[in-house]
């Protein structure tokens, strides 16, 4: 069975910020946690909308930055960039499905369908990082071009170290559930990432000749949820999670940004409990954050010097 350090926490863009992996990192101090994906243009041109995703890592542990873009040059630089911010790998985004990604900016999933591209990014970001790098891609753009091996096998040309495989096609977007190929015999090891959720999930790839696995939606309103995978437990108090993460929030973006960015999150963390429907109506709502926590303690109930 897999250890900790074999647990990944996917990237997920407006969830896996600075707040959301100081909360993950608590409850599984060794799995490696990535970034959300982060744009080699604006992270070059520092641009001001991506100021959020330009921390230090330093004092994060395993923490990998996500880049994604189609410049070669712009990704190599923003490698370096992040590297010296203390990532300590970097991983290439070649699986986005979104338009404004992989159709208008050739970049994500684009790069499943031009190989040669795809090689001379490898190629640079490798030289240029100084930190090992990966790639996180699907099966293929479709069922007819489900080429992954193909992928894998330029990857490790270019210096690669590992890849993640998304049990999907980019026409399957993030519908229906993930089929995860055999993978005895890649040559780098690779994460398996696609409905990942338990102990069983991870025993099943583990079983295909996977390396680790990946969780990603299974993280919403679930931090705890990489260690559930290796028999720990979730929280007993999770309303103190909440305000917890809630107090990283406001201190990371400040409480205009933050009380509306954590209704979401909210909604996550309540999913399925009773009167769960109406605590969503009230905090989204609430512009406070006093009031937010206030919801927050009278939902889960918790004493009220948290
Ligand atoms: C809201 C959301 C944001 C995502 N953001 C990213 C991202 O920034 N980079 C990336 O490589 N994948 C991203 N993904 C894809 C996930 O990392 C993962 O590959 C996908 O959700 C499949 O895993 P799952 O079935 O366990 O959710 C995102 C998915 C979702 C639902």
């Amino acid at each position: 069975m897999f250890c900790d350090n074999q647990i990944f926490a996917a990237p997920l863009a407006g969830i896996t910020d600075r707040p959301f992996r100081r909360v993950m990192r608590q409850f599984s101090p060794n799995s490696p946690l990535l970034t959300e994906m982060i744009s080699c243009h604006s992270l070059v041109g520092a641009h001001k909308n991506c100021l959020r995703n330009f921390d230090r890592y330093d004092d994060e542990g395993a923490v990998g930055a996500q880049i994604f873009g189609a410049n070669v040059n712009l990704m190599a630089d923003a490698a370096k960039i992040l590297a010296d911010a203390g990532a300590r790998w970097i991983d290439i985004n070649m699986g986005c499905p979104v338009p404004k990604v992989a159709t208008r900016a050739g970049a994500g999933a684009h790069l499943m369908r031009d190989h040669a591209l795809a090689g001379r990014i490898m190629s640079a970001v490798v030289r240029a990082a100084g930190v090992p790098v990966s790639i996180k891609t699907r099966l293929g753009w479709d069922d007819a071009h489900a080429d992954w091996r193909d992928l894998i096998n330029i990857a490790a040309d270019c210096g690669v170290r590992f890849a993640t495989l998304h049990g999907r096609t980019r026409a399957q977007l993030y519908v229906g559930p993930a089929l995860l190929p055999d993978v005895h015999g890649a040559p780098i090891p690779i994460i398996a990432n696609g409905d990942i959720r338990t102990a069983d999930d991870a025993r099943r790839a583990e079983n295909l000749g996977y390396g680790g696995v990946m969780v990603a939606r299974a993280l919403m309103g679930r931090p705890w949820a990489l260690r559930e995978i290796t028999g720990g437990a979730a929280p007993e108090n999770i309303g103190e999670v909440v305000l917890r993460h809630l107090e990283y929030a406001l201190e990371y973006y400040g409480a205009r940004t933050a009380v509306p960015m954590f209704r979401k999150h909210a909604a996550w963390y309540s999913a399925g409990m009773s009167n769960s429907s109406e605590f969503r109506i009230r905090v989204n709502q609430i512009t406070d954050p006093d009031d937010l926590k206030s919801a927050i303690r009278e939902f889960w109930g918790c004493v009220e010097n948290i």
